[in-house]
């Protein structure tokens, strides 16, 4: 019999025919990913996916990663750190203000136990949402002992009493350098960065990089930034090419080598409050998202085993 691929192939001509070709390799593709069986780390890790510059591709693909994951049979847990909520929305979290939320964790009002809601789409992904609530209590955590570890406390109890174990930890940043930030990398071993594939890509990224060592030489000595992802990537245009490659020279064993492709079914997602994992299964944005997450499953030995010889350097 036909396989998808050739009918795909048959009906849009042969290789002549990029927008064919493309589909009848995000076909394969598709067919590949979902036969695969995607390893699990040896312990759990603990993700923080940030990047001070906003709509680069932080919550799309701390959504589309973690529902990936779980999807492939993954526990995992998301915490929502931004206030505007977009992670929250994206699973279909309940995040009204006054709703139980990551605010009230930090806050010490709740555990994360309490706060946690399992997501409708992936009963193996559980999600800690935010508030609009959350963009006071950077000012009302400003002056607390120990302000910088909240996130890290509450993250520690919450593990140390649950039944449960996560394979991964994924933590969405706000666009910000601000303290939510900085209590997410304390919470964490690894640094997710999404780039995007524009002009000013690589400008913000000393800065973030600046910070990073800065928090690595007071706070968390074992943070690692394990991951880029390059995101909205034209491979049409030179410019994303470039940018590519500019990353790829820079940062030679971190950066995937999937690439996140511009599609508008990653951006319609969330509003029908669905990852494109479950809202355009078969489409290029999910299959590419399916292939970054198992490529970041790969890598969990070598990642684990680089976090591990830090935490004895100590
Ligand atoms: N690969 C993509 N293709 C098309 N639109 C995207 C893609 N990734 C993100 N977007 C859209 O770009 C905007 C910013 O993305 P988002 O993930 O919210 O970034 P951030 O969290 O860094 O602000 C959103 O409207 C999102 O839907
Ligand atoms: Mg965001």
């Amino acid at each position: 019999m036909e396989s998808a691929a050739e009918t795909i192939q048959r009906i849009f001509g042969d290789a002549q025919s990029s927008v064919g070709a493309e589909m009848a390799e995000t076909t394969t593709l598709y067919k590949r990913l979902h036969e695969t069986v995607f390893p699990k780390p040896s312990s759990t890790r603990y993700i923080a996916v940030a990047n001070q510059k906003g709509g680069v591709g932080k919550t799309s693909t701390t959504v589309n990663i973690a529902a990936a994951l779980a999807q492939a049979g993954a526990h995992v847990l998301l915490i929502d750190m931004d206030p505007q909520g977009n992670a929250s929305t994206a699973l279909g979290a309940r995040h009204n203000s006054g709703d139980a939320s990551v605010y009230d964790v930090l806050e010490e009002r709740m555990g994360i136990e309490k706060v946690k809601q399992q997501c409708a789409e992936f009963p193996s992904l559980d999600v800690v949402p935010s508030s609009i609530d959350l963009s006071g209590a950077e000012l009302e955590v400003a002056n607390l002992n120990g302000r910088t570890y909240l996130l890290k406390q509450a993250l520690e109890s919450f593990i140390a009493q649950s039944s449960d174990h996560y394979d991964y930890i994924f933590i969405d940043c706000p666009p910000s350098l601000g303290l939510l930030v900085i209590n997410a990398m304390c919470a964490v071993t690894e640094m997710l960065i999404p780039i995007q594939a524009e002009y000013y890509a690589l400008e913000g990224l000393g800065q973030l990089i600046h910070t990073i060592g800065l928090v690595q030489e007071h706070y968390n000595s074992s943070l690692l930034v394990s991951t880029m992802l390059v995101t909205m990537f034209d491979k049409r245009t030179l410019l994303s090419r470039e940018v590519y490659e500019e990353v790829k020279k820079h940062y030679p064993s971190i950066v995937l080598n999937t690439t996140i492709p511009r599609t508008v079914k990653i951006s319609e997602a969330p509003s029908f409050g669905q990852s494109v994992i479950s809202y355009d299964p078969r489409g290029m944005g999910a299959v590419a998202y399916v292939e970054a997450a198992l490529e970041i499953a790969q890598r969990s030995p070598v990642v684990l085993a680089a976090i591990e010889s830090k935490q004895r350097e100590d």
